[in-house]
């Protein structure tokens, strides 16, 4: 199976850290934040990883993680020109998978602790559709969340102002080749990007959308706080 990371985005939310380096080469602890979406995938024998990020700190991508070749992974970049979104971000890997191959996707600014093997196993016993992998979060308002019906996951909002349920999606998806069919048929949000919520209500729908729970810590850490928080995590979990 291959690998995604998106680490686009511009990332706002870390201003004004990010004035001045892409968010994903921010340090977490002793790393800077995209090795770990790498290596969770290297640890899982994901070896063929795309890379799509922004123009803003490309070539220290490439500075620091080379050709993948000392971490045991082989890296391709490719280059999101404008923030439009994570399902935009994700269309720019239709070239890099495979017809009829699936593929997992990280989002380059979440962190957690469980391992990938045992998840890719699960998606590769399902004949096709999606999964999402969700966890239960004290105050969900600032992801996805799933609201389910009969222990599936009939609906996903995208930030909620009052959410259905505790339950997040994280930034980590698995996916097969329609999704890329699925992208092309949708269209920008209110609020001007190609939502992945949108995606995977597509697959929802359809009854194609299925769900593990991760059982260890997770962290989105696109916020300070966050970063802080995800820091304090990785220092414990790695020293
Ligand atoms: O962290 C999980 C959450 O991530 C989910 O629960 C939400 O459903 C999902 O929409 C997303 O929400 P965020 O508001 O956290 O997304 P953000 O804009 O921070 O983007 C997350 C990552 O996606 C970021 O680390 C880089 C990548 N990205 C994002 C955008 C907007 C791109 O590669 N290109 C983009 O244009």
């Amino acid at each position: 199976m291959k690998g995604v990371v998106l680490a686009g985005g511009t990332g706002s939310r870390l201003r004004p850290l990010t004035q001045y380096i892409n968010k994903h080469l921010l340090p977490v602890g002793d790393l800077p934040m995209i090795q770990y979406a790498i290596d969770k995938l290297s640890q899982a024998g994901v070896r063929d990883i795309l890379i799509i990020t922004g123009k803003q700190s490309a070539g220290l991508y490439v500075d620091y993680l080379g050709s993948g070749d000392s971490i045991g992974a082989n890296l391709t970049y490719k280059i999101q020109d404008q923030a439009g979104g994570i399902a935009q971000a994700l269309a720019l890997a239709e070239d890099f998978v495979e017809k009829d191959e699936k593929f997992v996707v990280i989002l380059g600014d979440n962190l957690f602790q469980d391992p990938l093997q045992p998840i890719i196993h699960a998606y590769n016993q399902q004949a096709e559709g999606a999964m999402v992998l969700l966890k239960e979060v004290e105050d969900p308002r600032r992801y996805g969340v799933a609201m389910m019906e009969n222990e599936h996951i009939a609906y996903i909002e995208e930030k909620p102002k009052h959410p259905n349920s505790p339950f997040a999606v994280t930034g980590i998806y698995l996916y097969d080749s329609t999704v890329f069919d699925i992208v092309k048929s949708q269209s920008p949000s209110a609020r001007g990007e190609m939502e992945i919520t949108d995606v995977n209500n597509v697959y929802a729908a359809s009854g194609a959308l299925s769900h593990m729970f991760l059982k260890g810590w997770w962290i989105d850490a696109g916020t300070h706080e966050s970063l802080f928080q995800a820091t304090l995590l990785v220092r414990k979990e790695f020293n």
